[in-house]
């Protein structure tokens, strides 16, 4: 099955894809991830898509659009695949529909409020990528992940300011998305407000639906 999941900066996106790879036996591919390796490995595309990152602007499409294209060519993406943060434009949802079949896409919702409050309190682990939040999803040992031992870390980009700027962009070019996959009728909307495990239950219930 290959699934789509949409939804405003910091709604959850990561989290719920992660759980979901799991069950489902499929790979997470998520744009914001692999651009932001590129940018740690100092590749060409990582020095181009770093400036836009950090002003919490959309990298240009046809960056994105070749990265993802080339991701969904490995085998791995045979079996399915969930996509996260990809497309957040009508031109690269138009190009993931000439690449590839697209079964559902899930629509998280949640107030900014919410949002505001799970980005400033959000760390991820440097060396596996691994979502904590320092209320919801705490690490057993500060600073450190549970999973590899990591180092956590804020995201440049979690600074309230870009935090702002990114929920706009999200209103301006990626919210389209939801009449564009409504059209299409492949959209489910899913209460994201509630806690990580009740989430996914909907998220679950919905794709299995
Ligand atoms: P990206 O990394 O994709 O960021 P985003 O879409 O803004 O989404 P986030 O990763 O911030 O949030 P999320 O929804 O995954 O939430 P999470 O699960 O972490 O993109 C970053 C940048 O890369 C973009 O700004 C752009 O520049 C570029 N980019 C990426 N893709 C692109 C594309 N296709 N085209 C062009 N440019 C692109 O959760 C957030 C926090 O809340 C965590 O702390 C988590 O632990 C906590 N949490 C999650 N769920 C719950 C819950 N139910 N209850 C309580 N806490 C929760």
């Amino acid at each position: 099955m290959n699934i789509i999941l949409l939804g405003p900066p910091g709604v959850g996106k990561g989290t719920i894809a992660s759980k979901l790879s799991k069950k489902m036996k499929v790979p997470h591919i998520a744009t914001g991830d692999m651009l932001r390796e590129n940018v740690a490995q100092k590749t060409d595309l990582g020095a181009k898509a770093k400036n836009y990152m950090d002003k919490g602007l959309l990298v240009p499409d046809e960056l994105v659009i070749e990265m993802i294209k080339e991701r969904l060519k490995r085998k791995d993406c045979k079996k399915g695949f969930i996509l996260d943060g990809f497309p957040r434009t009508i031109n690269q949802a138009d190009e993931i529909s000439n690449a590839a079949r697209v079964d559902k896409v899930v629509n998280l919702q949640a107030s900014d409020g919410i949002i505001v409050k799970r980005l400033s309190r959000r760390r991820v682990c440097s060396q596996c990528s691994f979502i904590y939040h320092l209320d919801f999803i705490k690490p057993n040992r500060e600073g450190f992940c549970d999973k590899c031992s990591g180092t956590l870390y804020q995201r440049e980009d979690d600074k309230p300011e870009t935090v702002k700027k990114r929920l706009k962009v999200y209103e301006k070019q990626t919210e389209p998305l939801i009449k564009y996959y409504q059209d299409k009728d492949l959209l489910v909307d899913v209460d994201g407000s509630g806690l990580p495990e009740e989430v996914f239950e909907l998220v679950d219930e919905a794709i299995a639906a």
